[in-house]
């Protein structure tokens, strides 16, 4: 008779152990080592080996050959459609991930309710609030009279026998998929094992039927419960939901999508009839912009197809300690450092007696490295405590050489920053084919495109002497 083994799995990253330990070797987290039982367990693979079946031959083919358009289920939620690449595909599986408390079952029941009333069969399995609790945020949201089918369970076996009853749904919806377990698997749920064999059965489902599904995942802290990263590979998108905390607005952004770009995002405002659209995000980041104080920047970035203004803004401060400190809200700390080292080397501008803060205003998120000049531009600033011209964006990438180096989408940057109202901008000077077509019109030929930082710095430095010649 085998014995069943036992392993432990980590609930960080999800790989088996033989022994427990105090440290994960593989991805190096501390305490996320879980005893899990492999009996008949999914994920430990077929246990005998004599009775494995022989393999069935199937039918190689080529790459070239028809292929259908994936078949989208629309919610007429503009910002969730287009983090979706236009809709639910039928037939996928979908993971909404996020802090908790971030309003992911709020957005996920204003879409549910926005495609029942379009006439699909939506059903809402909720592991984690009773029926009572989801009417009443359905209230609240104004949408408690849409035909959405509404579930409280955890079991799969039992959400699968319910949802079988009857048309075949268009879009079900898990929330979430840490309460969710299966009979296959003998570990308690939120646990890898369980996570791992409950999605799965979800998405046979969903290929097997042609539904879509959504799965909902807490991003969680130290490992408590299994993340949603231990699914991220089998689901055919990710979106994470995001937000900072003080702040309304939340932003749904495509980690993961066979189906469609990945680099979009969809911007929503949580408000107290439930989360509503944004569809200018600039005109959001850029709210609250005390333009006249030094240190401040406008950076003219891209979220996929989109661009998106938002004003970034250092403070240099002198150091009373030995190593001073540099800390970054909503952008990359090493980024930071790289571009301050530039300035140091190449452009004669020394940081080493100052603090450095940075902080990108309204809680937004860079990843475009198009921001250093942006960054440069407010250090440069704030160290001198000569504002900027409050009329003028900023965008370009910095080599270590101290180049500034062209970015993508030069054209749409500018357009965007015309349309709300800026009249001039520093920008790469590789990109004056897009510069010069008369689609950009004034702020273009008025742009300062420097090929090197220190021109920059040179003319912000510059003012100075402007100003003064201005007062005499
Ligand atoms: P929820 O969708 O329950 O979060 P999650 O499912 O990601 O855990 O949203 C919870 C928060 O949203 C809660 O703090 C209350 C707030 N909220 C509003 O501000 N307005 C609303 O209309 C709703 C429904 C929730
Ligand atoms: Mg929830």
């Amino acid at each position: 008779m085998a014995k069943s083994r036992v392993q432990f799995i980590c609930q960080n990253c999800g790989s088996v152990h033989q022994r427990w330990a105090g440290k994960c070797d593989a991805c190096g987290e501390w305490n996320t080592l879980v005893e899990e039982g492999t009996s008949g367990g999914i994920g430990s693979g077929p246990a005998n080996t004599r009775n494995a079946r022989k393999g069935r031959a199937v039918v190689l083919t080529s790459l070239s050959g028809d292929i259908e358009d994936a078949p989208r289920i629309v919610s007429g939620i503009g910002e969730l459609d287009r983090a979706t690449g236009g809709g639910f595909v039928r037939g996928s599986a979908l993971l909404v991930g996020g802090d908790p408390g971030i309003g992911k079952s709020t957005l996920l029941t204003q879409a549910a309710a926005a495609l029942a009333s379009r006439g699909h069969r939506i059903v809402y399995v909720s592991g984690e609030e009773a029926v009572a609790q989801i009417r009443l945020r359905a209230q609240r949201l104004g949408v408690a009279s849409t035909p959405v089918e509404l579930a409280a369970e955890t079991n799969v076996e039992d959400i699968l026998a319910t949802i079988a009853d009857g048309k075949r749904p268009d879009l079900v919806i898990l929330d979430s998929i840490q309460t969710l377990w299966t009979d296959l698997a003998d570990s308690a749920p939120g646990t890898v094992t369980q996570v791992r064999a409950a999605a799965q059965a979800m998405i046979r489902y969903a290929k097997s039927t042609g539904a879509a599904i959504v799965l909902v995942g807490h991003v969680t802290k130290e490992g408590q419960i299994a993340g949603p990263r231990v699914v991220e590979h089998m689901v055919d998108g990710v979106l994470y939901f995001e937000g900072e905390g003080g702040h309304h607005y939340r932003i749904l952004r495509t980690v993961k999508n066979r189906f469609g770009p990945t680099d979009e995002i969809g911007v929503f405002e949580m408000s107290d009839k439930g989360l509503r659209e944004v569809a200018n995000p600039s005109e959001l980041f850029l709210g609250e912009r005390h333009a006249k104080s030094p240190g401040a920047a406008v950076f003219a970035g891209m979220e996929g197809t989109r661009p998106v203004l938002v004003e970034i803004q250092a403070l240099v401060a002198p150091s009373s300690l030995g190593t001073p400190r540099r800390a970054v809200v909503g952008w990359d700390g090493a980024r930071l450092s790289m571009v301050l080292a530039v300035l140091e080397a190449h452009c004669g501008v020394r940081f080493g007696q100052h603090d450095v803060y940075l902080n990108v205003a309204g809680g937004y998120r860079i990843s475009e490295p198009a921001a250093d000049l942006a960054v440069a531009a407010a250090l440069v600033s704030s160290l001198t405590g000569l504002a900027l011209p409050a009329d003028c964006v900023y965008f370009g990438e910095i080599s270590l050489s101290g180049a500034v180096r062209p970015v993508a989408h030069a054209q749409q940057r500018l357009k965007e920053a015309e349309k709300l109202g800026f009249g001039s901008a520093v920008l790469p000077l590789g990109s004056e084919e897009l510069v010069g077509g008369n689609g950009a019109g004034g702020i273009g030929a008025g742009a300062f495109q420097p090929t090197e930082l220190a021109d920059l710095v040179a003319r912000i430095a510059g003012s100075r002497r402007n100003r003064a010649e201005e007062q005499e």
